[in-house]
């Protein structure tokens, strides 16, 4: 037998016991004429003593141990003097009667310890060593819970688990494709899943009623703390439901799980529609943390000579509670943020209500006291407060305050990690416009359907037709997203025309699912939800990376393994 207990298990009631424990060894300090070393499992840490005057060998080889060495040792529990408080075995530790070294370890880069000197590209080149960090470990401990907690909810649920291909054909989620050479198809290539989207609309289809799957998926773009190429989705579809039906199901799933793995009860999620969002937030996935909502004063604003105001499609602002006394260095410094330029260029303009009652703004030629009296009075500020402003195209003025609105709530502490808000954002558009390339793009992905009262001006006016779209949205980061889908092969053929797609296009690229919905496709809708991130928000980790076990770095590249890398 290797081993009778792990390193992180024995307590008080284990004294006298005689163990034998294999690990790491995470530290070894000499105090006199003792050794202590910590020994280090996945389960946890505990202290080894070695005594010259018991056993001077034994004491000799211990003081040629290394950190990351691989040990077997036999020893007895005893009770420590100086108890360690920082770990769960801290009361006790083991008088070591003989140890075996399994393998020498070869001096590690960066110290294996939460507070570790490794930076980022080193610790992603060891990653393994990275891995046995404490911190990184729980991360992929804590996924693995939600994982099997989903599992479990969604089984109870009557949902069916299957396995989609890895090699298909392009899925369009607004995302460029991967792509696999095919061998036996010269010229011929699959491209990897952006979503199983298609497929399980085609299970739908075949009657599944219920199905789920955690499923990587692959996305060839521009990536960010919460964007990676390849991540995993915990991907649902049902039939004969409608969004309140999905909405309902999954957001007791989502606190399903804030329940069995936080022990937390969130209350019901707040819905808010997209245009809503826009306007009070400044956000398509408003954090409702805090409140600092946009407030638009225009109306208060015009007719008073300042020509950008009165030009202006939107003047909005927000209220930054307290900060009153900022200097305009730290004014500029904010407008910065947005990228907007500096006050002189009256971007961003300012309204500092003091703690006396005066206010003091950067547009002080053009309005009065009374004038902004009535702006902050319109705002809600207090004494003491900053009145920032922003004004332009509406909903780039709206964003723009949004950016502004999120680091002004950072700064002042108003985004606690570890406090949760989720939020269902609904009614998204269905299709986006864009400009320069002079064509629609699906807002969500073409398979989804627009609002029924909305169908007609699919005609008219397709910019302003509402999607049976949503998204969740927890502390501001988009967790998951879904729809109800088409399940009319004349309305689908209808949108990816509107989407540019021809006759022949659609026929070639999307003619399986046309083809399918003409032999009884049940009405049906899901979700995915973003596994990676959801672990990222639970463990209130900065990044995704945190949570996967060998992601990518910046450049989409693993520098452990040296991928991607010339084929020879
Ligand atoms: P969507 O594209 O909104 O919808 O994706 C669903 C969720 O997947 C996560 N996600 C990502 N996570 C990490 N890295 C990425 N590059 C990345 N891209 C997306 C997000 C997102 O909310 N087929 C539809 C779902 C449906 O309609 O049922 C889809 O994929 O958390």
């Amino acid at each position: 037998m290797y081993r009778t207990n792990t390193c992180g298990e024995l307590r008080l009631s284990n004294i006298n016991q005689k163990v034998v424990l294999c690990g790491w060894v995470q530290s070894i300090r000499k105090l006199g004429k003792m050794v202590f070393v910590d020994l280090r499992d996945r389960y946890g840490i505990i202290q080894l003593v070695f005594s010259q005057n018991k056993d001077s060998k034994l004491y000799n080889r211990a003081s040629e141990l290394g950190r990351e060495w691989v040990i077997q040792t036999e020893g007895k529990v005893a009770k420590r003097s100086n108890k360690n408080f920082d770990i769960l075995t801290g009361d006790i530790e083991i008088i070591v009667s003989e140890f075996n070294v399994l393998n020498p370890s070869i001096l590690p880069p960066f110290t294996i310890e939460e507070n570790t000197d490794g930076g980022n590209d080193l610790r992603m080149k060891y990653r393994y060593l990275d891995l046995r960090r404490t911190s990184i470990r729980s991360n992929l401990e804590l996924r693995h819970k939600i994982a099997f907690e989903t599992r479990c909810y969604l089984n109870k649920h009557e949902f069916i688990e299957v396995e989609t291909p890895i090699l298909i054909k392009s899925t369009p989620e607004g995302a460029r494709d991967f792509l696999v050479p095919s061998r036996f198809n010269k010229r011929e290539f699959y491209a990897l899943p952006q979503s199983p989207q298609l497929f399980k609309q085609l299970l739908m289809i075949a009657g599944f009623d219920r199905y789920y799957q955690i499923a990587k998926c692959f996305r060839d773009e521009d990536l960010r703390t919460d964007r990676q190429p390849e991540f995993t989705q915990i991907d649902c579809e049902m039939s004969f439901v409608n969004q309140d039906d999905i909405l309902n199901i999954f957001e007791d799933l989502i606190k399903y799980l804030f329940k069995t793995i936080k022990g937390l009860i969130v209350n019901d999620f707040q819905r808010l529609s997209y245009c809503e969002a826009i306007r009070l937030y400044g956000s398509d996935s408003p954090d409702i943390r805090f409140e600092m909502k946009l407030i638009e004063i225009k109306d208060l604003t015009t007719g008073k000579g300042f020509i950008p105001f009165d030009k202006s499609e939107y003047v909005g602002a927000i209220c930054a509670d307290g900060c009153s006394f900022y200097t305009n260095k730290q004014i500029d410094e904010i407008a910065t943020i947005i990228n907007c330029s500096q006050i002189e260029n009256k971007k961003l303009i300012y309204v500092r209500y003091n703690l006396d009652g005066s206010l003091k703004s950067s547009v002080d030629k053009f309005y009065s006291s009374k004038d902004l009296l009535k702006w902050v009075d319109r705002i809600g500020a207090k004494r003491g407060d900053l009145v920032l402003i922003l004004f332009g195209e509406t909903k780039k003025t709206q964003l723009q305050l949004g950016t502004l609105r999120l680091q002004i709530g950072t700064k002042l502490g108003m985004r606690n990690k570890n406090h949760f808000k989720c939020l269902w954002v609904v009614d998204f558009p269905l299709l986006e416009y864009d400009n320069e390339l002079n064509c629609y793009f699906p807002n969500h992905h073409p398979f989804t359907s627009p609002k029924n009262e909305d169908i007609q001006l699919l005609q008219t006016n397709p910019k302003i037709v509402r999607a049976n779209a949503y998204d969740l949205v927890i502390n501001g980061i988009e967790i998951g997203g879904g729809s109800i889908r088409i399940h009319d092969c004349e309305l689908q053929e209808k949108i990816l025309t509107i989407l540019g797609f021809s006759k022949k296009n659609i026929q070639s690229e999307f003619g399986f699912l046309i083809n399918a919905f003409k032999y009884g496709a049940p009405p049906h809708g899901g979700i995915a939800f973003g596994l990676d991130r959801l672990v990222a928000v639970f463990s209130e980790s900065n990044s995704i990376r945190d949570c996967i076990a060998f992601p990518k770095n910046n450049s989409g590249r693993d520098v452990m393994i040296g991928a991607p890398s010339i084929v020879n």
